[in-house]
């Protein structure tokens, strides 16, 4: 198991994401991303309306680790959508984050068929800004979160530059299998949010007695399990010894016949947001 991915620009990416969501701004950013840095975690995930970034910001020039050793993800919010309004967006990120370029820059949720007739020409414009982002030098690699296989084919008929990630909601108990199918067609890395389904999938009862047999807890079973099927996963936790947990997941593997277990499990843990359905 690589302790990174390639993405399809050749860009390499840690394989295992720290996750800021739902991390106050404030003095727990501050601490917990610091703390992350110093436990080994290059890679920090976040967003524009987790409200965090002027601490993470902050954690990252504090930690006093070189900025080309880590890998520094945000998100353009669903109420910044439009060219003019992405780039915008984007140079508040960077100015909140004190930082001069992003390692990877995504449009956080796609602009759905609930909410506008003319959705595809919305993310179509969202894109465009990414891509002449990206051709510009000011973010390494960009992406998408959120799109479903409908928003991503459509995105895919306009875009000059196929996304290089898909954030998506993926747990055990939430796998998505059509769009993961799809990504994976493209050459578009999947990256897990909430890989622990927001901490509801750790007292799941199969998961708890597979978790068992290797002496791993059951989030370094949903860690290592979103990797053997070739997801980056993002765990999140304020907690230091959680957060040194979550990330020592390579001395193990889980077997064919328990991934298929795992991967035959009902539906359970999802957080019921539909991309297509959302009307925020
Ligand atoms: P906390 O941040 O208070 O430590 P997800 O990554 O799926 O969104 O899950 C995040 C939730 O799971 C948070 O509530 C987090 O709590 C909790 N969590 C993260 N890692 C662990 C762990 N190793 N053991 C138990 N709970 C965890």
């Amino acid at each position: 198991m690589q302790e990174q991915f390639i993405l399809s620009n050749q860009l390499s990416i840690p394989s295992i994401g720290f996750g800021t969501w739902q991390t106050p701004n404030g003095d727990v950013a501050i601490s917990s991303v610091k703390y992350a840095i110093e436990s080994g975690y290059t890679h920090i995930d976040t967003a524009a309306i987790y409200g965090n970034e002027k601490s993470i910001g902050q954690a990252i020039k504090e930690s006093g680790v070189a900025r080309e050793k880590l890998f520094i993800t945000s998100k353009v919010w669903n109420s910044d959508r439009g060219y003019e309004s992405t780039k915008k967006a984007f140079a508040k990120t960077l100015s909140d984050l004190q930082l001069d370029y992003l390692d990877l820059y995504l449009i956080h949720w796609p602009a759905n068929s609930k909410q506008f007739t003319n959705w595809q020409s919305i993310n179509a414009e969202t894109w465009r800004a990414l891509e002449d982002l990206y051709k510009e030098g000011y973010i390494k690699a960009i992406g998408v979160s959120n799109f479903m296989v409908k928003h991503l084919q459509a995105l895919l008929k306009t875009a000059e530059i196929t996304p290089m990630v898909n954030q998506i909601e993926f747990h055990p108990g939430h796998r998505q299998a059509e769009v993961v199918e799809l990504c994976q067609q493209n050459n578009i890395l999947v990256q897990a949010w909430s890989p622990l389904g927001t901490g509801k999938m750790l007292t799941n009862s199969t998961l708890v007695q597979i978790a068992a047999k290797y002496n791993k807890s059951v989030a370094q079973l949903c860690v290592r399990w979103c990797l053997q099927n070739g997801t980056l996963p993002l765990p999140k936790s304020v907690t230091p010894n959680r957060i040194d947990e979550n990330k020592l997941v390579f001395d193990f593997e889980i077997s064919t016949a328990d991934m298929q277990t795992i991967n035959q499990m009902p539906y359970c843990g999802g957080s019921g947001l539909d991309p297509d359905q959302v009307d925020f």
